[in-house]
C-alpha cells in the first residue's frame, strides 16, 4: 500500500493543516516528517479555530492515527503547550498520537542560539520564526543531538547538560545582547519532557511499514514549503529541512518506491514570511489587499506576510522537484474583485528572457515578466460546485493546469473545512 505525500509549493503558508483536515478522513495514519514547531497549520471546523504546531493536523478525526516522525524536531515546551490547547476537544490523545524515537529535541538553548545567530546576522537575517529549528538541525548533522529515545535512557540528563554547557558558551561566542535566564527556561523545559513521557515513543519506521504492510493508509503531511527547502529553496533564506518530497523518505523512513500520490498545495497568489528573494512580491495596493483580504499573518509568529502574485516559474520548479501527480489551489477567493490579475511565466534574468528558476533570483537579478487575465467579481465563498465558477476563474484554473500539466483536484475557497470544492 503506498504512501501519499501532502506538500506546500511556495513559500510555506499554502493551507496545508486544511487540506490535512479535510482528507483524513481517506487515511488510517497521519504523519509529520519534518520541520517542527516553526510550523502553524490552521484548521477550522464548527466555527472554531485551532493551529498545530507540531502535531499531525489528523488529530481532530476519530479514526486517524498521528505519527510525528524521525524527521521532526521537536520543543517539549510548546509540544506541552498543544497538548494543553487540545484539553477542550476531549480526544484521547495518548491512543491517537506516537513520536518516533528518532526525532530530535529542541533544547531551551537551542532557541537562545537561534535568536544569537539571527541577532549577529544584523541585516542578513534569515527572519527564523525563533524557534531554535536551524541550531537543532545543525546538532543533528553535526552528531552531537540529542534525542526522543535519549529520554528513556537513566543518563539523559547528563547528555543534556553537556550539550546546553556547550551552547552556552557558543552564545558567548556570538557576543550578542541577549537576555535569558536559563534556569528558568530548565525548569519548564524538565517539567514538560515529564509530560512529553506520558506519550508513546516508537519505533516509527517498523511501524509504518508494519502498517503498510497490512494494507493502512498513510499520508505523509509536509510542513513549510519545496522554496524554503533546504537545498532547493532560495538558500540561505530558507528553513533546515527537506520540505520536497524525498524528504518524506528520510523523515519517516518509507522507501521511495512506496511513495503513491504525490499531492501539491499553493496558493492562487504567493505569500512569503521572513526574508529573502520573492520576485512577484508587490508593494502597492493589490499587494495590501491581498494580505487585508487572506489574513495573511503568521500562524507561528503572528508577522504579516509578504505578498505578490503567483509566480508560475517557481511553481513549476516546485512541481518538477517532488513529482506533484496532482494539484489544490488555495484561497482563490482572495482574488475576488481583481480587475486583472497576473501570472509570472518568464524572468528577466540578467537582461534575458528565461523560464526556469535560476541559481539566484534576488531582485538585482531577476524582475518577472508576466501574463494578464481577466479577474472575476463573484463572492466564491458560498460556491460549493465547480460549476458555480465564474468564467473567469475557470479561465486562471485552464491556464495553470495547461503550464503545470497535473490537474488541479481541489479549489479552497475560504478557511472552513466545508468550503472546499473538489473537481
Ligand atoms: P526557521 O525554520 O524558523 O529557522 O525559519 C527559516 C525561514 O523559514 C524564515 O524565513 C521563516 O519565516 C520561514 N518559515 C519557517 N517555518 C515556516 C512556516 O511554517 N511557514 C512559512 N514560513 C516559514
Amino acid at each position: 500500500m503506498a504512501v501519499d505525500l501532502l506538500l506546500g509549493l511556495q513559500w510555506g503558508d499554502e493551507g496545508k493543516g486544511k487540506i490535512v483536515d479535510v482528507l483524513t478522513k481517506n487515511y488510517d495514519i497521519i504523519a509529520r516528517f519534518q520541520g517542527g514547531p516553526n510550523a502553524g497549520h490552521t484548521l477550522e471546523f464548527d466555527g472554531i479555530k485551532h493551529v498545530l504546531h507540531t502535531i499531525p493536523s489528523g488529530i481532530f478525526h476519530k479514526n486517524a492515527m498521528n505519527v510525528v516522525g524521525n524527521g521532526v524536531v521537536i520543543d517539549p515546551v510548546i509540544f506541552r503547550k498543544e497538548l494543553d490547547a487540545l484539553k477542550q476537544f476531549n480526544l484521547d490523545i495518548k491512543s491517537k498520537l506516537v513520536i518516533s524515537r528518532k526525532a530530535h529535541l529542541i533544547l531551551p538553548t537551542h532557541r537562545l542560539l537561534d535568536a544569537a545567530s539571527e541577532t549577529a546576522k544584523g541585516k542578513a537575517k534569515i527572519g527564523s520564526t525563533l524557534k531554535g529549528i536551524g541550531p537543532t538541525y545543525m546538532d543533528k548533522t553535526g552528531r552531537n543531538g540529542m534525542r526522543i529515545g535519549d529520554l528513556e535512557l537513566d543518563d539523559w540528563k547528563e547528555k543534556y547538560r553537556a550539550l546546553a554547557d556547550k551552547h552556552e558558551a557558543m552564545i558567548d561566542y556570538y557576543n550578542v545582547d541577549i537576555e535569558y535566564d536559563l534556569a528558568e527556561l530548565e525548569n519548564e523545559f524538565f517539567a514538560s519532557v515529564e509530560e512529553l513521557k506520558n506519550l508513546d515513543f516508537i519505533d516509527s519506521e517498523e511501524y509504518l511499514y508494519q502498517a503498510q504492510k497490512s494494507g493502512k493508509k498513510i499520508l505523509a503531511e509536509g510542513a513549510q514549503g519545496s522554496l524554503l527547502d533546504i537545498d532547493f529553496g532560495t538558500y540561505p533564506f530558507v528553513t533546515s529541512s527537506n520540505t520536497t518530497a524525498a524528504g518524506a523518505c528520510t523523515g519517516l523512513g518509507v522507501a521511495p518506491n512506496q511513495i503513491g500520490e504525490v499531492l501539491g498545495i499553493f496558493k492562487a497568489y504567493t505569500t512569503r514570511v521572513g526574508s529573502g528573494p520573492f520576485p512577484t512580491e508587490l508593494f502597492d495596493d493589490d499587494g495590501e489587499t491581498m494580505g487585508r483580504v487572506g489574513n495573511e499573518f503568521g500562524a507561528t509568529t503572528g508577522r504579516p506576510r509578504r505578498c505578490g502574485w503567483l509566480d508560475l516559474i517557481a511553481l513549476k520548479y516546485a512541481v518538477q522537484v517532488n513529482g506533484v501527480t496532482e494539484l489544490m489551489m488555495m484561497k482563490a477567493d482572495v482574488l475576488s474583485g481583481f480587475e486583472t490579475l497576473k501570472i509570472c511565466t518568464a524572468y528577466n534574468y540578467k537582461g534575458q528572457k528565461i523560464t526556469h528558476l535560476p541559481y539566484n533570483i534576488e531582485a538585482e537579478n531577476v524582475t518577472p515578466i508576466y501574463s494578464e487575465m481577466k479577474g472575476w467579481k463573484e463572492d466564491l465563498t458560498k460556491m460549493s460546485k465547480p460549476e458555480e465558477f465564474p468564467s473567469a476563474l475557470q479561465d486562471y484554473i485552464d491556464f495553470l493546469e495547461k503550464e503545470l500539466e497535473v490537474p488541479i483536484k481541489i479549489v479552497s475557497v475560504g478557511p472552513d473545512r466545508t468550503q472546499t470544492i473538489h473537481r
